[in-house]
C-alpha cells in the first residue's frame, strides 16, 4: 500500500507530544512490512535540517487559497535508520517561525496554518509521483484533508483510488475557526454551511470535519474511543461520533523498543535489561549525582519520576496538591522533567526550590533528559486529569519503572493494578481524579518498594509487556483495507 501520512508533529524533528511518536513509529513498521510510506510536515523554523539532513529540492508546489495560489518549497529528509522520505513544506508566510503550535501561546493564524498544510498535502503528492492508497490525517491540525479527499481531489487522477483514515489523538483541541474567514480560503462556499458537516455550534470546527468525511476513524486506545463516544470526554463530538460509529474504533498506540529500551538506549547512564535489572540503579545514582549534592544522595530513598506536558489534562493540580505532604517527611523524591504552562511551570519551580535535594525539577523539552529520567525514577506518576492513549507508561514498564496512574483512556488500558496476592498486575491505579486519591494509591505504591518479592515481581511483570508499535501497525493496516473497502475497492 502507499499511505501518505499528514501531521503536524513527527518524531525526531518537530515534537511537542506523543502524536510525534506515534506518526514516526508507524511510518517505520509500515515501511518494514514492505509498504511505500511517504509523510508531510511543515518546515518549521525549529527544525534542525542540518543535523537531521534535510534538504531543499528543486520543486515548489502552488497551492490553492481561496481564489488565489500560495506557494511552498519543498524539502526532504528520511526518518532516521529508514528510506522512508519526509517531505517539509517551506513557508515563509505560515512556517518560518520557532514555534510548531506557537510560543506561550497559540498563534493566532493556527487554522490557516494547517488548512494550509492539508490543502498542499494534495500538490505535493502529485509532484513527488505518490498515488495513494491512503490518506491518513492525525488531529484537527490535518482533519481538512478528509474533507479534500471527497470534494476538490475527488476526481483528480492521483486521488480517486485513495481512502481517508483520521486518528483522533486529542478530542480535547478541536480547531475552531470563524466560517466567514475559512471557508473561503478552503474552497467551501458559505451557503449551506449551517447543518453541513463542517459546522459545530456555529462554526467551523475541523475535528468534525475529520470525522464526518474519513472512510474510517480511529483513536488511539479502546477506553479511550468509548469514552469520547458515550461520555461527556467526547466535548460536544459525542453525536457525530455515534453516527460513524460502525466505522470508528480505538487502536492502542505502541512503542518504538528500538527508540525506547533500556538495554540499548544510548541517553542513559546505564544500560540494563531483565537480566540485569540491578544495574537499572546505576541510572539512579548517576541522576543523584547530576542534581543532589554528595551526602544528599542516599539511593534508597524512592524517585517519583514525570515527563510530562503541562497542561491541566495530566494531572498537575493533583501533583502539586501532594508533592509537599510526600517530600515533608523526607520518604521520597520526586523528579519532574515537564514543559507547557507557565503557572505549572512557576510552582514546579518553588517547590524544587522550597526541597532543593528532594523535588528535581527540570523544565524545558529535552529529549535525552526525557530518557534519563524514565530509567532513573522508582515509579513514574501519570495522573491525567484524561489520557487519549499516554505513552510514557508504556515506556516507563519496558524501563522496569513501575507506573501509578488514574485509570482512564489509554492508561486504564495499559496499566494494571497489582494484586499482591497472585502477583499479577504492573502498577497502581486510581479512578477517582482527587488529591486524596492521588496520595492513597502512592502510599499504597510505597508498601511494596522495601518488599523484595513484590517490588520484582511488579517490575519483571511490567517489562515483560508488549505494546509494540508493530502490533499497532498492523492494526491500522487493517483498516487501511477496511476503508478501501468502503470505497469499493480490493486489496
Ligand atoms: P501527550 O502526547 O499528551 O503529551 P504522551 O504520553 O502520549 O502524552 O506523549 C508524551 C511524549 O512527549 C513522550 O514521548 C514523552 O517522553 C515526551 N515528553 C513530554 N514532555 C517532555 C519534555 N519536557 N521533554 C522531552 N520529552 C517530553
Ligand atoms: C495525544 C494524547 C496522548 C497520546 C498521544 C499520541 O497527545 O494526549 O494521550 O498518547 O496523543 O497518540
Amino acid at each position: 500500500m502507499t499511505i501518505l501520512a499528514v501531521a503536524a508533529e513527527c518524531a525526531p524533528f518537530a515534537k511537542i507530544g506523543g502524536l510525534a511518536d506515534v506518526v514516526a513509529a508507524l511510518a517505520k513498521e509500515w515501511r518494514a512490512l514492505g509498504h511505500d510510506v511517504r509523510i508531510v510536515l511543515p518546515k518549521y523554523g525549529c527544525i534542525d535540517c542540518q543535523r537531521w539532513q534535510i534538504e531543499p529540492t528543486r520543486l515548489t508546489i502552488s497551492v490553492p487559497m481561496g481564489w488565489w495560489q500560495e506557494y511552498a518549497r519543498i524539502w526532504r529528509g528520511e526518518l532516521p535508520g529508514t528510506d522512508v522520505p519526509v517531505y517539509f513544506l517551506e513557508s515563509r508566510d505560515y512556517f518560518d517561525r520557532p514555534g510548531i503550535y506557537g510560543e506561550h501561546e497559540g498563534y493566532a493564524d493556527n487554522d490557516r496554518r494547517f488548512l494550509f498544510l492539508s490543502r498542499a498535502a494534495f500538490e505535493l503528492a502529485p509532484a513527488v509521483d505518490a498515488v495513494p492508497d491512503i490518506i491518513h490525517a492525525h488531529d484537527w491540525h490535518t482533519a481538512w484533508t478528509m474533507a479534500f479527499l471527497k470534494t476538490h481531489y475527488r476526481h483528480h487522477p492521483h486521488f480517486t483510488r485513495a481512502a481517508g483514515v483520521f486518528t483522533i489523538h486529542n478530542i480535547a483541541y478541536q480547531g475552531i475557526s470563524d466560517p466567514q474567514y475559512i471557508l473561503p480560503l478552503a474552497g467551501f462556499p458559505l451557503d449551506g454551511f449551517a447543518g453541513s458537516w463542517l459546522e459545530h455550534s456555529g462554526a467551523v470546527n475541523a475535528m468534525k470535519i475529520g470525522i464526518m468525511f474519513a472512510d474510517k476513524i480511529t483513536t488511539v486506545s479502546p477506553t479511550y474511543a468509548r469514552e469520547i463516544r458515550w461520555t461527556s470526554a467526547g466535548m460536544g463530538m459525542q453525536h457525530y461520533l455515534n453516527i460513524r460509529g460502525a466505522d470508528f474504533l480505538g487502536i492502542l498506540n505502541g512503542a518504538d523498543y528500538t527508540e525506547w529500551d533500556p538495554a540499548r538506549d544510548l541517553f542513559i547512564a546505564a544500560n540494563y535489561s531483565i537480566e540485569t535489572l540491578t544495574d537499572k540503579e546505576l541510572n539512579k545514582r548517576a541522576l543523584l549525582e547530576e542534581s543532589v549534592p554528595p551526602h544528599e544522595r542516599a539511593i534508597e530513598i524512592p524517585i517519583l519520576g514525570m515527563v510530562s506536558r503541562l497542561t491541566a489534562q495530566k494531572g498537575i493540580e493533583l501533583l502539586l496538591g501532594c508533592m509537599e505532604q510526600f517530600v515533608r517527611t523526607g520518604r521520597v523524591r520526586f523528579a519532574i522533567l515537564g514543559s507547557g504552562e507557565q503557572r505549572y511551570e512557576h510552582a514546579l519551580h518553588v517547590l524544587g526550590r522550597r526541597y532543593p535535594t528532594r523535588v528535581l525539577v527540570y523544565t524545558g523539552y529535552n529529549a535525552g533528559l526525557s530518557h534519563h529520567v524514565i530509567a532513573s525514577s522508582d515509579y513514574l506518576l501519570v495522573p491525567s486529569l484524561f489520557e487519549p492513549c499516554g505513552l510514557t507508561q508504556i515506556y516507563a514498564l519496558r524501563y522496569g519503572t513501575v507506573p501509578i496512574v488514574r485509570a482512564t483512556g489509554g492508561l486504564a488500558d495499559t496499566v494494571e493494578d497489582y494484586n499482591p496476592t497472585t502477583g499479577t498486575g504492573t502498577g497502581f491505579t486510581f479512578r477517582e481524579y482527587s488529591v486524596a486519591a492521588f496520595a492513597a494509591t502512592i502510599e499504597r505504591a510505597l508498601r511494596y518498594y522495601r518488599d523484595p518479592v513484590h517490588w520484582d515481581r511488579l517490575r519483571r511483570n511490567g517489562m515483560e509487556q508488549d505494546f509494540s508499535a508493530r502490533k499497532s501497525a498492523q492494526r491500522y493496516l487493517e483498516v487501511f483495507r477496511w476503508a478501501l473497502e468502503k470505497i469499493g475497492r480490493t486489496v
